[in-house]
């Protein structure tokens, strides 16, 4: 299938991850001439017939072709999607985007942070990284217990040798403190030496996502962030994700931009357009 063109999958499994989070399993094997399996990092627009069609990262994929998405429900269509039974067909669109860049040696010492919705993307990353051999520490952070992906799915994508904390807002379960806040704790515990291999992935708030740049920066630790815009096309046109002030897609240049080009983005942490394309404030 050409990336663009809308397709019909029938969704095989549905399952409820948390409060207000469910993940969607299909298969797309039938779907390309030439299967390929996506990268840990790329997206696919989703069409709910009668509905809308909006961006979801995948948070799985393998090369038998099964895919799965994980949604949370905020507004009508991914309370469309929530209200989909197993058998049901959606329409995607994808994969699109870039991807999380995965480090050739092992040595590496790699960190992990999400939050919230974000950890869905860094899910497939740790599987990737686990399947590559690659341990790391995971940072999962939430506002209270009820909003853990706590499941046996992310203890299988981070594998037995990688760390995976969990931490609330509130304390309700895990380490109390924001994920930053705890990435910031691990970081300053470090040799210079190990420090000087560390590289970091994040994905979550925006908010969150800069105080990770920021302690990143402080530290001088690269980092790989997915921003998250608002989308219309998906696909380079309409220009509703660009950053300024270089003009970048989020949809096409990303949704992952490494930090010599966080940098440069006055928007980070700051703006995004609406649907009308009016910039409105993240704060
Ligand atoms: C690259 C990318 C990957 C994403 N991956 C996931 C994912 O894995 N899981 C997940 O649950 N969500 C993900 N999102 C966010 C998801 O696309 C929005 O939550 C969804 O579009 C909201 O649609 P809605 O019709 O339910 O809500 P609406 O009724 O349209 O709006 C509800 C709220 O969501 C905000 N919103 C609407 N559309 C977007 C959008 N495209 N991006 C960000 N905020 C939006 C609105 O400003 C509003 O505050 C991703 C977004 C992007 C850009
Ligand atoms: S969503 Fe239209 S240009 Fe990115």
């Amino acid at each position: 299938m050409t990336k663009n063109k809308i397709k019909t999958v029938r969704v095989q499994k549905i399952r409820e991850e948390c409060k207000d989070i469910k993940s969607f399993r299909f298969n797309v094997m039938d779907l390309f001439k030439n299967y390929e399996a996506p990268l840990p990092g790329q997206f696919i627009m989703v069409w709910v017939p009668g509905v809308d069609e909006i961006p979801m990262s995948l948070s799985s994929a393998d090369s038998e072709g099964n895919w799965m998405i994980s949604v949370k429900k905020v507004g009508e269509c991914t309370k469309a999607l929530h209200n989909l039974s197993e058998g049901d067909y959606i329409g995607i669109r994808g994969p699109l985007g870039n991807a999380f860049k995965i480090p050739k040696n092992k040595s590496k010492n790699i960190f992990l942070i999400g939050g919230g919705i974000g950890t869905a993307p860094l899910g497939f990353l740790a599987q990737e990284l686990h399947k590559k051999g690659h341990e790391f520490t995971f940072i999962e952070g939430v506002k209270q217990r009820s909003e853990l992906f706590l499941n046996k799915n992310l203890e299988d994508q981070c594998g037995e040798n990688s760390n995976l904390i969990f931490c609330t807002d509130d304390g309700s379960y895990g380490v109390k403190g924001f994920a930053s806040t705890i990435f910031r704790n691990m970081i300053q515990k470090l040799t210079e030496r190990e420090n000087l291999r560390t590289v970091a992935y994040t994905c979550g708030p925006e908010i969150m996502m800069y105080e990770t740049f920021k302690i990143c920066e402080e530290f001088n630790i690269p980092l790989q962030a997915s921003l998250e815009r608002i989308m219309r096309c998906g696909c380079g046109l309409c220009g509703l994700c660009a950053l300024e002030p270089l003009g970048l897609l989020v949809c096409k240049d990303g949704p992952v931009f490494p930090s010599k080009i966080l940098r440069q983005i006055d928007d980070f942490a700051k703006y995004k357009m609406d649907f009308s394309g009016k910039k409105i404030s993240l704060s």
